[in-house]
């Protein structure tokens, strides 16, 4: 496995008391494969991620417990000298906001050209083609023009297509994509999605896509992993996942999806808001919003049960997954 989190525990001191925003997350993903990660705002996606990077913000944030083993060794154990070096070289990020997370005052062929001087000790006109050649590689038009632009002076597909080229440069093993393309419009979304998909395949990279959105990963994914309330509430390959869900939450995400060929129908949300991390409910977290919830629901908390009737590894945080399963 090239990353693999295991028992990963997260929580934030706030004045409301301690937020649990990771509560025993364990994933992982291996070369050249795609893990998309699942669940509405707030289910600990991005905490997770941005502990797997090295970048989470302590405090507030403090991490519990857990390992993060990227090619066997724990990343939470590194220096923090010798995590940098993990970072942008054998790892990167891609982030919702390009606009917010690119240099505004820096053209991005110096930002793209930076990567080079900084990590390979190149020269800046060497840099400066390799920047070129990147933005080629993400299809940017007029690249050799384009390169002496700033940020705004691109459209939001764009810009994230840089984001995309930026976090290539190195060619890094693991690429984490947060929400790449929540913040762009539909048919941009799918073309930002496919040049993702082709790169990552070309260059064999494990890829880790974060999304709210069940619609956009089925055609790139390989597996998915389900978060709730800090927890891995469901894990499958992706086509089993579409053709019968385990977990009941899995299913009114599925429901969500608007289809454009029902044109009309009115969109199933679940029903009620995801809890307060301070109060997590007990038993299943997901109990006060379940339409399947028995009493066993509200006491005992669900493990990871191992969904046997499948053939591929699956698993789902429900007592009931096979009256979910079949229903
Ligand atoms: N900087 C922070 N300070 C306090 N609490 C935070 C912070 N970042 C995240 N959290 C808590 O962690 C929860 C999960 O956040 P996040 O991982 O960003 O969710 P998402 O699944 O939407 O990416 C938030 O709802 C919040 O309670
Ligand atoms: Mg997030």
């Amino acid at each position: 496995m090239l990353l693999e989190v295991r028992d990963l525990h997260v929580e934030f001191h706030t004045r409301d008391g301690v937020a649990k925003a990771v509560n025993g997350v364990s994933y992982g993903v291996d070369a050249g494969e795609t893990l998309a990660v699942l669940g509405e705002s707030g289910s600990g996606k991005s905490v997770t991620a941005q502990t797997v990077m090295g970048i989470l913000d302590m405090p507030p944030g403090r991490i519990t417990a857990g390992e993060v083993l990227f090619e066997g060794r724990d990343l939470l154990k590194l220096k923090e000298e010798e995590r940098r070096k993990v970072r942008g070289a054998e790892m990167a990020m891609i982030f919702q906001d390009a606009l917010s997370s690119l240099n505004p005052v820096l053209t991005v062929g110096d930002q793209l050209g930076e990567m080079f001087t900084v990590h390979r000790g190149m020269s800046r006109k060497d840099a400066r083609a390799k920047a070129v050649e990147l933005m080629d590689r993400v299809r940017i038009p007029a690249a050799r023009e384009r390169v002496k632009q700033y940020p705004h002076q691109f459209s939001g597909g764009m810009r994230q297509r840089i984001m995309i080229a930026m976090a290539m440069a190195l060619e890094p093993k693991l690429i984490i994509a947060d929400e790449p393309t929540t913040a762009l419009d539909v048919t941009v979304q799918a073309q930002v999605m496919d040049l993702l998909a082709e790169l990552q395949r070309e260059l064999h990279m494990g890829l880790i896509l974060i999304t709210h959105d069940l619609g956009v990963v089925a055609d790139v994914a390989d597996k998915i992993a389900v978060m709730y309330a800090g927890r891995i509430v469901e894990t499958a390959p992706v086509h089993d996942i579409y053709k019968a869900p385990a977990h009941p939450y899995t299913r009114g995400l599925l429901e969500s999806i608007p289809r454009l060929d029902q044109k009309g129908q009115e969109l199933y949300a679940i029903k009620g808001l995801p809890p307060n991390l301070t109060r997590i409910p007990p038993g299943c977290a997901f109990h006060p919003r379940c339409p399947m919830a028995q009493d066993v629901c509200r006491t005992d908390v669900p493990p990871l049960y191992e969904v046997t009737e499948s053939d591929a590894e699956r698993g789902s945080a429900c007592h009931f997954w096979r009256e979910c399963l079949h229903g």
